[in-house]
């Protein structure tokens, strides 16, 4: 199932690669005028919903475009066929693939694939993490000011930009840098291979961090909700960490928390 969910990703990967600058219709999803989807998304979530069913029919999936099944099986293959749809639009070579896979109710599986620097990102349960086959960790940077951190913004930051803004001013004023890349799993596994320090959002989705958490804490990061209580995929917010940093990441939310 490990390999599956790597060649699936890659496969995938490969596909909206190929198909960049080559959208035909983008709609508006939920009636928010910044929540794009285009054939792009649901052709890759085609794609890979198909490759996984052909080896095992019986499984379940929660899949962004599709959404979810639930039957007996003890298997959930949890997909963001493209985390980054709004940089793909913009042609903004910041994009990927994310494939977790959960067994009952444990994430044991997850693939990342950014096809522009053909970076896989990927980690079993218990084996640790990997980038292109290499084993990563999560950096050991121990001063906030010292560390470059990242966020994300749901789509409906504008009517809720007074609980979501102060965050980002205060880590403006506390860390080295803080970035907005536009995808939640590249956020992640960057966390997890030591490239940010750091990455907190308030509103994601389980196929945001399916694949990523699992990869994050397969590299030795700290994983929680907000205000530091265990949390998990289903949970919607996210503070994930070099372990290091997390008390101090915390510290500064809590003075963003009205
Ligand atoms: C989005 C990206 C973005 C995050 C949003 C997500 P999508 O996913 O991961 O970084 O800030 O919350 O919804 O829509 O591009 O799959
Ligand atoms: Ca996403
Ligand atoms: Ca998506």
């Amino acid at each position: 199932m490990y390999k599956l969910a790597v060649d699936v990703a890659i496969e995938a990967g490969k596909f909206l690669r190929m198909n960049v600058g080559k959208v035909k219709h983008i709609e508006r999803k939920q009636g928010q005028e910044t929540n794009l989807v285009t054939e792009i998304d649901k052709k890759a979530e085609e794609l890979i919903i198909r490759r996984i069913r052909n080896r095992y029919g019986s499984h379940d999936f929660l899949g962004e475009e599709s959404g979810g099944n639930q039957s007996a099986s003890e298997y959930r293959w949890i997909i963001d066929p493209l985390d980054g749809t709004t940089n793909f639009t913009h042609g903004l070579p910041i994009y990927c693939v994310s494939i977790g896979l959960e067994f009952r109710g444990e994430l044991r599986v997850g693939a990342v694939y950014d096809p522009t620097l053909d970076e896989l990102f990927s980690a079993e349960k218990g084996k640790g993490a990997f980038l292109n086959g290499k084993r990563i960790s999560v950096s050991t940077t121990s001063k906030l000011v010292e560390s470059l951190l990242v966020t994300g913004f749901p789509y409906d930051v504008r009517e809720n930009a007074d609980k979501l803004l102060p965050h980002f001013n205060n880590f403006l004023m506390e860390a080295q840098a803080v970035r907005r890349l536009g995808s939640a799993a590249l956020d992640l596994c960057y966390v997890a291979c030591g490239r940010f320090d750091g990455f907190w959002e308030a509103a994601l989705n389980p196929w945001d961090m399916a694949a990523g958490v699992l990869i994050l804490e397969e590299a030795g990061g700290k994983f929680t909700d907000l205000r530091g209580f265990p949390s998990t995929i289903y949970r919607k917010e996210l503070l994930v960490s070099n372990g290091a940093l997390h008390d101090q990441m915390l510290e500064v939310l809590k003075r963003g928390m009205k």
